[in-house]
């Protein structure tokens, strides 16, 4: 049985010896930073997976992160460490139910959250993430907009923008629904001096309660930055395991134990190291997806934030 460290060294001997870099999700079983290149969220790995020189991406994440990898670097071999890695809000629309989205509101133009697949993306105007969303949406300069799958958070956007209909899908994201109000009352009544921050993937009466609303990137930024020093989490668990080991002298209290994201949960040390050893579990993107989804994400990086 290989101890931790052995994989870690085995893993970066495989990396410089195959020319591949790893990229991974704060959602990610902390373990995997050991070996990531670039830790972070949607938005900033999109950024990395489209400048990099690897010959290889290994995408510790869910499916959709990976297609999108492979999506603006086509040229290179994308790796997903488990099969079974999806995201199940993006599995809620296909490209039927998209097409009739359209239909039932034509002449709106659509934003998709990146968390979707190559084929509804195709169907889109511009993609986002949750950290560009408001700007994204903001861009179009259109009185109505359409947005794709998550209904929670385009509910947020729409929040952000008074003069702009945003019509959302009825998506949604089954880790960040779990987390109710009451769990977030409950913490405040026992650390009434926390600051709540919260993704905008939580239901309306979630938002409501935080003190910030902001992507994974956002909440970790403010955390931080902020002089405050305790913070109730609204999120996913893998982003309090890393503000705890990064920022020791703040105090973080994860909200709920049901905020934990099973698919994102799959990878270990053991599975990066295989995927990369026998170069299996290649993401491809059918090439009648990728040209239009290409230049959906495109123009998402294009826009300023
Ligand atoms: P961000 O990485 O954009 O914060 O999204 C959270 C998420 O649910 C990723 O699947
Ligand atoms: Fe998908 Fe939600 Fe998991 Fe993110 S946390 S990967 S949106 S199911």
């Amino acid at each position: 049985m290989n101890t931790n460290a052995e994989l870690i060294k085995q893993i970066n001997d495989l990396k410089q010896r195959k020319n591949a870099v790893i990229l991974a999700h704060c959602y990610q079983n902390v373990e995997i930073d050991e070996v990531a290149d670039f830790v972070g969220d949607s938005l900033y790995l999109s950024r990395q997976a489209a400048n990099t020189n690897a010959d290889i991406i290994v995408f510790a994440g869910v499916y959709f992160m990976a297609e999108t990898a492979k999506i603006l670097s086509p040229d290179k071999k994308v790796l997903l460490p488990r099969k079974e890695s999806g995201c199940l809000m993006a599995n809620m629309i296909n490209l039927q139910q998209i097409r009739e989205f359209k239909a039932q509101n034509p002449g709106i133009p659509v934003v998709c959250y990146v968390n979707s697949t190559a084929e509804v993306k195709s169907e889109c105007d511009i993609c986002c993430t949750s950290a560009n969303a408001v700007d994204v949406v903001r861009s179009l300069n259109s009185k109505k907009v359409l947005f794709v799958p998550d209904t929670h958070l385009g509910e947020y956007v729409g929040s952000k923008l008074p003069d702009i209909e945003v019509i959302t899908y009825p998506g949604y994201c089954p880790t960040h629904v779990r987390i109710l109000p009451e769990d977030v009352l409950e913490q405040k009544k026992l650390h009434p001096e926390a600051k709540v921050l919260c993704h905008p993937e939580c239901s309306k009466e979630v938002v409501e309660l935080a003190d910030v609303v902001g992507s994974t990137t956002a909440i970790m930024k403010y955390a931080r930055e902020s002089r405050d020093k305790d913070f109730i989490i609204v999120t996913e668990i893998g982003v309090v395991d890393r503000l705890k080991r990064d920022f020791p002298d703040k105090n973080f209290i994860h909200v709920s134990f049901k905020a934990v994201c099973p698919n994102m949960k799959w990878n270990h040390l053991e599975d990066i190291y295989n995927v990369l050893l026998n170069e299996n579990n290649e993401v491809d993107v059918k090439p009648e997806y990728a040209k239009k989804s290409l230049e959906m994400i495109e123009r998402m990086l294009a826009v300023k934030v």
